[in-house]
């Protein structure tokens, strides 16, 4: 990583600083409007070594965040959540300060839209309003996790398939009732093609690496495929418990001007909701998407 890190400082004159010992990096003296070649391909690199990064002092307007996003691959309109009304691109993540005891947008470990048959590739969150404490987002770094796991574990989870769905994000929302429902971003849950189960590699190839990510995440994935959800908790549940430990997360402590951006193929996220009584709202984009596939020779399916 080293080695990685220093060819990428040469390349430009902006700093790339690790944030964690495994995954995360935080990008000084760089306004993502001026990118070039050559700049873009240094924050492209980052990207792949650190799967987090976060760019700091970044002024910008909505149109301003997609033309950046869309250097990482084609802008993904988000299915079954509101966009701004000028920017179908774009959603806002808002809670206002008078939404207390309600659920969050994104407030349970997740993988974005894991369920779909191509899942969106980039994140990229832009910070409008901060509340002044809390509104965190945190990260889990799912090839750290892999790559933590026993040689034994390893060889099980090998070759196996999980099902993902939307259905029990649904759940978890219908659960919170009518008062605990988040007002300020509208989801739509039941919907037939949210819902329907869809099979991905429990162990995911992740192409610009070669390395392999765990791919799972208790907001949905309901089972290993072939198996029923009770015979698959037990280990599911292992795994988010491994993958979440502390040592293998990272906690954006959000600035203004921030802009975040992460790979959905190796880490998951999560908002936590701890600042009921001020109002929080960022703008968020989602670019590119790709079949998930377990081993280089599936390539062509992508
Ligand atoms: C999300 O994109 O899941 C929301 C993250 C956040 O609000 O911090």
């Amino acid at each position: 990583m080293d080695a990685i890190r220093s060819s990428v400082a040469a390349m430009a004159t902006f700093t790339i600083k690790p944030a964690a010992a495994t995954f995360s990096a935080t990008i000084e003296g760089l306004d993502v409007r001026d990118l070039d070649g050559e700049s873009e391909a240094a924050v492209m690199q980052a990207m792949d070594t650190y799967r987090v990064l976060v760019f700091r002092n970044q002024d910008l307007t909505p149109d301003d965040q997609k033309r950046f996003s869309e250097r990482f691959g084609p802008l993904v309109r988000v299915p079954y959540v509101k966009p701004l009304d000028d920017h179908p691109e774009v959603i806002a993540v808002l809670k206002e300060a008078d939404e207390v005891n309600v659920s969050t947008f994104g407030s349970w470990w997740h993988s974005d839209f894991s369920y779909l048959e191509e899942p969106p590739t980039y994140s990229i969150l832009h910070a409008r309003e901060l509340p002044p404490v809390g509104g965190d987002t945190l990260f889990a770094d799912m090839i750290g996790a892999c790559e933590a796991l026993s040689p034994g574990l390893r060889a099980t989870l090998d070759g196996l398939k999980v099902m993902h769905s939307g259905h029990i994000y649904g759940a978890k929302l219908a659960d919170t009732g009518e008062q605990g429902r988040m007002r300020s971003v509208e989801v739509a849950t039941g919907d037939p093609d949210a819902d329907v189960e869809r099979a991905h590699p429990m162990l995911r190839y992740h192409r610009p690496t070669g390395r392999h990510a765990l791919f799972a995440n208790p907001t949905y994935t309901t089972r290993f495929a072939g198996m029923t959800p009770d015979e698959s908790k037990g280990l599911l549940d292992y795994l988010y418990t491994h993958a979440t430990q502390p040592r293998l997360t990272w906690r954006q402590v959000w600035q203004p001007g921030d802009l975040l951006m992460w790979d959905n193929r190796a880490v998951l996220h999560l908002a936590v909701n701890d600042y009921d009584g001020y109002r929080r709202l960022l703008h968020r984009t989602t670019a590119g998407s790709e079949i998930p596939i377990g081993t280089p020779d599936q390539q062509g399916t992508a």
